[in-house]
């Protein structure tokens, strides 16, 4: 990163009788949650106020939403404003060209409004094509590779005036540990420990948007994490495209288990998360350190995908289910109370409905907390995309109903063995509610993952407590705060 441009747009702005606004708008995963945080960080330190405001949710009515000419909307008054994009699926895709045809609107009010896409759809050429004919208010773009030569892209914009719409320099092998970062939270922490990934599952376009593999320094990880913790955080989520697979760079023998073992050597009252795991990476030493620590959250997010061998083997998956349903044994036995969730892709090509009742089979025999499920999404340059795909769109939306049906008698016989049990929770935020009475409710999650909501004061938030959980319902657990 190029920190004298960063000084540079910091001296002008901070010259102007009001600071600057910008806003990020993130799509998809959680990597590209922290990416928004490091983008953020670069913005803060041009001088820009960051404007908060969750803008890619649903457009019926969710908080923050763009409106017709922006007048309403937290976003009205910025002067710059980044989509921060995802291209797992064509859905994902739809939202961020449509959110971003709405900024067209703010531009016509606001000249001088300079608007950019970043993340994994712009990494795409054929994305790039799509901008340059039909979104001519984009202003630049830049890859999730080209993170830390967003102040160059930016000053060219900026001060050139120049549109930037190529993907130029792609510097694969650069980890920039010098980002600043501004998080969106200040008791949970997103730490990157790798980038891209090298699985090439056929369906996936994440190693052709994110490229190969990259594994940051144990040190520089570790050193994060100290501070992290040393200055309150209570939540790390450990992140990568295949988090288990992370090996040291310098020392390849230095694996996942070894900085996990590492990282909770740290003192305090903190849990460790990670997402997401390759079933194929998971070490009989992650199983037991997992058994054996308490600082390690207990939930395991473990996409099994499908639950047809054949498929399996289409997907290049590198496992089959018999594989897959022995890891999960091994897991409940070594892991006491472990809760697992689980990705799913339905109507992947020629799934046959016995195939597709083999993930019905899996789902019941693992017995996931919770699954994420999705509808096969065809990917421009996976191999996958080759494959003849003749099941119908109705045939997937009967299937994927059938998945959630199951799931749900699954998912709420779990939660319902919660009652009675006392759990410690991370309190998160106050909770929505449809009680008429005045009482303050609460959200936190355990270890495990789950959702509580509970009678409390907003002081909590960002603290422990142990509920004693009441009720066990489909999406979430109900209790009160323990008395000491
Ligand atoms: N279609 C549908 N779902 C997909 N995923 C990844 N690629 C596709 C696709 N082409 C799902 C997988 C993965 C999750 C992040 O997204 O289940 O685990
Ligand atoms: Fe995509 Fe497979 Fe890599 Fe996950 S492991 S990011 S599904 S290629």
């Amino acid at each position: 990163m190029n920190k004298e441009i960063l000084d540079i747009i910091k001296d002008t702005n901070d010259k102007k009788s009001q600071k600057p606004k910008a806003g990020v708008v993130t799509f998809g995963c959680q990597q590209n949650e922290a990416d928004s945080e490091r983008i953020k960080g670069m913005l803060v330190s041009m001088g820009y106020e960051i404007v908060d405001a969750d803008m890619a949710g649903d457009i019926s009515g969710s908080y923050g939403q763009f409106d017709e000419n922006g007048t309403e909307s937290p976003f009205g008054s910025c002067d710059v404003i980044i989509m921060n994009t995802c291209a797992v699926r064509e859905h994902a895709e739809l939202k961020a060209f449509s959110r971003t045809g709405q900024l067209k609107h703010y531009k016509n009010k606001n000249k001088d409004l300079l608007i950019g896409l970043c993340g994994c759809m712009v990494e795409q050429d054929h994305v790039l094509d799509y901008l340059k004919k039909s979104f001519h208010h984009v202003d630049f773009i830049f890859g999730t590779r080209s993170i830390h030569k967003f102040p160059e892209i930016f000053y060219d914009t900026l001060v050139n005036k120049k549109k930037v719409l190529k993907n130029e320099n792609i510097e694969e092998d650069i980890i920039d540990e010098d980002l600043p970062v501004r998080r969106d939270s200040s008791f949970k922490a997103w730490v990157s420990i790798m980038y891209g990934c090298n699985n090439f599952c056929s369906y996936c376009v994440v190693p052709h948007v994110r490229g190969r593999e990259r594994n940051r320094n144990k040190d520089k990880i570790l050193d994060e994490i100290q501070k992290l913790i040393s200055s309150g955080y209570k939540e790390i989520t450990l992140l990568g495209q295949n988090v288990n697979s992370y090996k040291d760079p310098v020392d390849p023998n230095y694996n996942f288990a070894d900085l996990l073992t590492d990282i909770v050597k740290t003192d305090g009252d903190y849990w460790v998360r990670f997402i997401t795991s390759h079933p194929k990476d998971v070490s009989d030493r992650l199983i037991t350190l997992m058994g054996e620590n308490e600082k390690i959250a207990n939930h395991f997010h473990l996409p099994v995908q499908a639950g047809s061998n054949r498929i399996l083997k289409l997907m290049n998956r590198g496992y089959t289910r018999e594989d897959y349903l022995e890891l999960i044994e091994k897991l409940k036995k070594h892991v006491k109370d472990i809760a697992i969730a689980s990705d799913i892709i339905v109507g992947f090509p020629s799934e046959t409905n016995e195939e597709f009742e083999e993930t019905l089979d899996i789902i019941e025999k693992a017995g996931f907390d919770n699954i994420f499920p999705f509808i096969y999404s065809k990917r421009k340059n996976t191999p996958a995309e080759k494959m003849e795909d003749k099941i119908s769109r109705k045939e997937k939306t009967d299937r994927f109903a059938r998945l959630m049906a199951i799931q749900k008698i699954i998912s709420e016989k779990k939660n319902k063995a919660y009652v009675g049990k006392t759990v410690k929770i991370l309190v998160e935020s106050e909770a929505k509610h449809n009680n008429d009475d005045e009482k303050k409710y609460l959200a936190g999650r355990t270890s495990t993952h789950k959702l509580v909501i509970f009678e409390g004061n907003i002081d909590l938030i960002g603290s422990f407590v142990n509920v004693k959980i009441n009720e066990g319902k489909l999406h979430g657990l109900y209790g009160e705060i323990e008395k000491n």
